[in-house]
């Protein structure tokens, strides 16, 4: 595997695949790799002949008050785990390669609606810091294909919209989420908890399966499913931000006939915010409506 730090060596390698007929698959990443950036890595080499991994933390992404200092930087030991999965090359741009002129002064991408909801709105800019870092490894990389995990299901959205909108030849693919064997979603921010908020943690993925169990049991009241989370969360000590039933596509409310939902939640545990969700189609219900045994997409 090749370390490069430079887009013209980056390109360089790109355009000798592109000669041989190959097709190239991005991962990005902020580093700090854990099972589930592995699973990206392994889907991507199963889509392309050429996997690309970036490491790169998106100073764009993160708020004034947030982690963007103390972001766990691993390079050496994800270096070692992406040689062992077989990425072909480890792009590791620099801030300066990344945003040649000051941050408040670099052109960026807006993807309005839904960026300002939801995660948009307790992290104001952080989608359109994604959205423009995502859209120039886009264009440093040129890929065929790019692949992101869906535990952050708002920035998927964000990614396939402007991706369509641009009309960008990129094939976006979305990787179910790794969690551990307690049912917490995996992320280098889980490094954050302490023991005892560790033990704590997997109930916000407890309460989306019972938020689940309960649509899928036919319960219409929606508001009233999302209190009933919303207060075993706190009572738990978790801080929601928000525990919502919306539609899976665009994150919008759900319409009366609406069957591709999503429950989706962040909540702060202590100094960690964690983020989660859990979708589910309920086109079954109209024939057999409190049917318990009714599987969800996972
Ligand atoms: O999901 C992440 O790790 C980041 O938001 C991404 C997509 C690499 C952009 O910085």
């Amino acid at each position: 595997m090749q370390v490069l730090q430079g887009v013209d060596e980056l390109r360089a390698r790109i355009r000798h695949w592109r000669q041989l007929g190959q097709n190239v698959a991005l991962v990005p990443t902020m580093g700090n790799l854990h099972p589930g950036h592995l699973r990206l890595v392994e889907q991507a080499k199963a889509r392309a002949e050429r996997c690309v991994v970036s490491i790169f933390v998106n100073p764009l992404q993160f708020g004034p008050q947030e982690d963007f200092d103390s972001y766990p930087r691993t390079l050496e030991d994800d270096r070692l785990k992406l040689a062992d999965q077989g990425a072909d090359v480890l792009f590791v741009p620099s801030v300066k390669e990344v945003y040649p002129r000051s941050l408040a002064a670099m052109t960026r991408i807006e993807v309005p609606g839904l960026s300002t909801i939801l995660c948009g709105a307790a992290r104001p800019g952080h989608f359109a810091g994604v959205a423009t870092v995502v859209t120039k490894l886009f264009n440093m990389v040129q890929p065929d294909m790019a692949v992101f995990g869906e535990k952050d299901w708002q920035q998927l959205l964000v990614i396939r919209r402007l991706t369509a909108d641009l009309n960008l030849p990129i094939t976006i693919v979305g990787v179910s989420t790794h969690r551990e064997a307690d049912g917490l979603a995996m992320s280098s921010r889980n490094a954050y908890l302490s023991d005892a908020e560790r033990c704590k943690a997997p109930l916000l993925y407890a309460s989306l399966k019972d938020s689940v169990q309960r649509l899928l049991n036919g319960d219409p009241d929606y508001p009233g499913i999302e209190m009933t989370a919303l207060v075993g969360l706190r009572e738990a000590g978790f801080r929601p931000d928000y525990f919502l039933i919306r539609r899976a596509t665009d994150l919008t409310e759900p319409q009366p006939g609406d069957t591709d939902l999503i429950v989706i939640a962040a909540a702060w545990l202590g100094k960690t915010r964690l983020i989660d969700n859990y979708p589910v189609a309920l086109e079954q219900l109209a024939v057999a409506p409190a049917n318990p045994s009714l599987s969800t997409t996972r």
